[in-house]
């Protein structure tokens, strides 16, 4: 439940990065010494890969609030849960780790917020074969794959810089003999923290944050210990969240490189934002110059922050316009919009924003990860009080949201609501 109308004003810690956590923590699996990583974010989407390692015979140890212990010397490949698995779309590592540690892979659909008809993994099974993976059709219980000699080095090309595909290409190659080469690999930053990771433990990855990247294998990993890079997804929400409400909160702990296409944008919509070491101060009157956003992978627009822009050009002073060029449904955040007054018409890649939108209160529901993160913004900005219901997605990928937005100043709290049980639904979850 969240009381908008207030501007926000304040610090704000950010954690560590979710979608670099997940990789980390599934690379921990080609180990078999004790990997301790630091600023490791308390969110959903962590907790369930923690608990798939567990089930797999991983230890898992945290050791401070940010701090987790991973030892997988009794690391079981091929024998992951498959209600875990199906909840999270970084379940999909546990293919190129069990390639890479025995040959072989069996794991059920992987999960994931619903932003692409589909979400395949083709570049993925194309890059095992590559490497000598002979890859089973999908057979609607999940997949499946053995490599009779091994893996062997291998060149792969993407059609698209997937950075699900980039990380399980990775993973695969750190133990396999020869030197593997991802020609348009992900550039993000936690592909670098991956390779960073990695080679912390002895791994030999180059060229990671290009679109050329090499692993030559090596016979075996040692432990190591590993801080994760912050969150600049976080950071980016807060920034918006501040842009729409108006007011000034600063953010620490932060790599503000990996923000420059959101702070750039911001300062295009004439928010101030001021840039330091670790941290970024940005500064809002909350009225908002409407701009053209169009989202592409690192170190384009980040398709992961357009549903927060999306609401930001709602109420904008003029016309905007947001072409997602990354995910062919991730539109379906402005449904809710217009259910606080908002009319943004869309169709799959392209959403047209009239601007000058009055947002009021109401009752609305997150649609996935980002999605509810622009539900929260849009509640911050309306007066009234704006109730958003599945807020689990939200807990996916944000530590402490309703704390840290308490700190500036938001009203905010959450209640626990008691569905009458009604029959889990077979297949995929969110
Ligand atoms: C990762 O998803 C992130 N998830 C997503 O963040 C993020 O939106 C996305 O990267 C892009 O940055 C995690 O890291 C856990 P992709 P991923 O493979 O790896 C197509 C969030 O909000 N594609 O880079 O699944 C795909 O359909 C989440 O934190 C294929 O066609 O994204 C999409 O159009 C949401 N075949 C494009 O490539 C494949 O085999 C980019 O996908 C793989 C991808």
């Amino acid at each position: 439940m969240i009381t908008g109308g207030r501007r926000l004003n304040g610090t704000i810690a950010i954690s560590g990065m979710k979608n670099a956590a997940l990789p980390i923590l599934f690379a921990c699996a080609l180990n078999r010494e004790t990997c301790v990583l630091e600023n490791v974010p308390y969110v959903s989407d962590v907790l369930t890969t923690l608990s798939i390692l567990e089930e797999m015979g991983i230890s898992v140890e945290w050791r401070s609030s940010t701090t987790v212990a991973v030892n997988a010397a009794g690391f079981r490949p091929c024998t992951s849960p498959d209600n875990l698995v199906s909840k999270i779309r970084a379940s999909s590592y546990l293919m190129g780790v069990e390639l890479g540690v025995c040959g072989r892979t069996h794991i059920a659909y992987p999960g994931g917020c619903k932003i692409g008809a589909a979400r395949p993994l083709n570049y993925h099974t194309s890059g095992f074969e590559a490497m000598g993976a002979e890859m089973d059709p999908p057979n609607g219980h999940g997949f499946s794959g053995y490599a009779p000699d091994g893996l062997h080095e291998g060149k792969i090309t993407f059609d698209a810089p997937s950075v699900g595909a980039t990380v399980n290409i990775i993973l695969a190659a750190v133990l396999t003999p020869g030197v593997t080469t991802i020609i348009n690999a992900a550039r993000e930053p936690h592909i670098v923290a991956l390779g960073n990771f990695l080679n912390m433990c002895g791994a030999k990855v180059t060229g990671a944050g290009t679109s050329e990247i090499h692993i030559e294998g090596v016979s075996a990993l040692h432990g190591c210990t590993y801080p994760i890079i912050p969150d600049m997804i976080e950071a980016g929400t807060y920034m918006a969240a501040v842009a729409g409400t108006g007011g000034c909160i600063t953010l620490t702990g932060v790599i503000p490189k990996h923000l420059e296409s959101v702070t750039s944008k911001l300062r295009d919509m004439g928010v101030d934002v001021e840039e330091d070491e670790d941290s970024i101060t940005v500064s809002s009157e909350g009225q908002l110059k409407a701009v053209q956003i169009t989202t592409a992978p690192y170190p384009g627009f980040p398709t992961d922050m357009q549903p927060q822009f999306g609401v930001l050009l709602a109420v904008a002073n003029g016309a905007g316009i947001i072409q997602e060029k990354v995910w062919e449904q991730r539109f379906a955040y402005l449904d809710e919009l217009a259910r606080m007054g908002a009319s943004v018409p869309y169709n799959s890649f392209t959403a047209f924003t009239p601007g000058n939108q009055k947002l009021y209160a109401s009752s609305v529901t997150a649609t996935d990860l980002r999605g509810g993160a622009a539900m929260v913004i849009a509640a911050l900005i309306a007066e009234g009080t704006t109730e958003i219901k599945n807020i689990h997605y939200i807990d996916r990928g944000y530590d402490n949201l309703i704390g840290k937005l308490r700190e500036v100043g938001a009203c905010i709290v959450r209640e626990e609501v008691f569905l009458e049980s009604t029959p889990l639904q077979a297949g995929s979850s969110s």
